[in-house]
């Protein structure tokens, strides 16, 4: 069995942070979240991964390298622009050839891993597996209809009228009949060539399609929010470790880590929290659910529910709050408060001012 995992995309949920890097890189507990993915894969005993990528492949390339750190193999597949899922498998073939394969979403995230359910299709193979998960508003998903064995007997994109809450979560297992499905189908009204229309093709052909519904945490991080959520999930299963620097005026309350080579000075640190590498915060606090990557600057401010991206740093800045900070951003305060607002934001910013 081999697995295909999703690092293209365009991330427009996730802009500006995606005009300059990957979204599957943005770190949640301080490591990416395409690692967990591909952790989950090794951990699930597969070991030749096809990675899809598309503009941002140097960066993903330059992260996973050849897959060995994981205990994979990894082979990269460039898609051109990104034309959709079924897309993903259609340029794949090669590389899947007459195989079995688990598709990983490279931006979601599977708390319990997928070993059961790639065991189950492995003791159990039937056409096409996939997970689904009970959401509140279905409307945002791939939505789908079960019978009562659990076999998938229809599904929508997208639906504004939903007939169940059961979403299509981001893992599915195929067997070779899928590239015959993504041959067959067409791009739906938004372009793309969807695997929700290459399943719903393999049940009208009366092929198996099989569901498993996950009780545990999974997540699509597409947006701020959900990411945040990921990274307060994953926080709050911290190992506290105090690697770094703390000095005499400095309190550690909670689940911390202070990662090597990072440094607290009269500041208060309350966890889940994690301070990365080479981070200094001085006259600060760090408040929960909070993810600081290596070589921040945190003084004179206030931080929480948040995550920063290597290199940022935050001046002088009272509250800061369920906020994604991007790389090597420079937070300060201006000198004298001006009349009006001095705004120097990339495309597709979002700025919130309380006046
Ligand atoms: P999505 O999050 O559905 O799509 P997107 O990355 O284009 O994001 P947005 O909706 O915010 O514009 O994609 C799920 C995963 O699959 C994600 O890791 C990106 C990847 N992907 C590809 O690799 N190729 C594709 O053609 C598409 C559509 C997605």
């Amino acid at each position: 069995m081999k697995a295909l995992v999703l690092a293209g995309g365009s991330g427009t949920r996730l802009r500006p942070i995606t005009h300059t890097s990957s979204k599957q890189l943005v770190p949640v507990a301080n490591k990416p979240i395409l690692f967990y993915g591909l952790e989950s894969i090794a951990a699930a005993g597969i070991t030749e991964v096809g990675v899809i990528v598309g503009s941002t492949a140097a960066e993903i390339e330059a992260a996973v390298g050849d897959g060995s750190a994981f205990g994979l193999d990894v082979t990269y597949i460039p898609q051109s622009e990104p034309l959709g899922l079924a897309h993903a498998v259609l340029i794949a073939r090669p590389f899947l050839g007459d195989d079995d394969f688990v598709m990983y979403l490279g931006d979601n995230f599977v708390l319990d891993g997928i070993g059961d359910v790639v065991d189950e299709f492995r003791k159990n193979p039937c056409d096409a597996q996939i997970l689904l998960t009970r959401v509140g508003d279905p409307s945002a998903f791939g939505v789908a209809v079960t019978d009562d064995q659990g076999n998938v007997v229809d599904l929508e994109e997208k639906p504004k009228a939903p007939r169940s809450d059961l979403a299509v979560a981001g893992v599915y297992l195929f067997t070779p009949v899928v590239h015959d499905a993504v041959r067959a189908i067409r791009p739906s009204p938004r372009g793309e060539l969807e695997i929700t229309d290459a399943l719903q093709w393999m049940i009208d052909e009366r092929m198996t399609v099989r569901s498993t519904v996950i009780t545990g945490y999974w997540k699509d991080t597409g947006n701020v929010t959900d990411m945040l959520e990921v990274n307060r999930t994953l926080l709050e299963r911290l190992q506290p470790r105090v690697d770094g620097f703390v000095d005499e005026e400095s309190e550690i309350i909670g689940r911390v880590r202070i990662e090597n080579g990072a440094q607290v000075r009269r500041s208060r640190i309350v966890g889940p929290a994690i301070i990365g590498a080479g981070s200094v915060v001085t006259d600060s606090y760090v408040g929960p659910s909070t993810s600081v990557a290596e070589d921040c600057r945190i003084s004179h401010s206030e931080i929480e529910y948040s995550i920063l991206l290597r290199g940022a740093s935050f001046d002088g800045i009272r509250r800061v709050e369920a906020s994604l900070v991007g790389r090597d951003v420079k937070v300060t305060l201006a000198p004298r408060l001006p009349a009006t607002h001095r705004l120097v934001i990339g495309d597709h910013g979002q700025v919130q001012i309380s006046s």
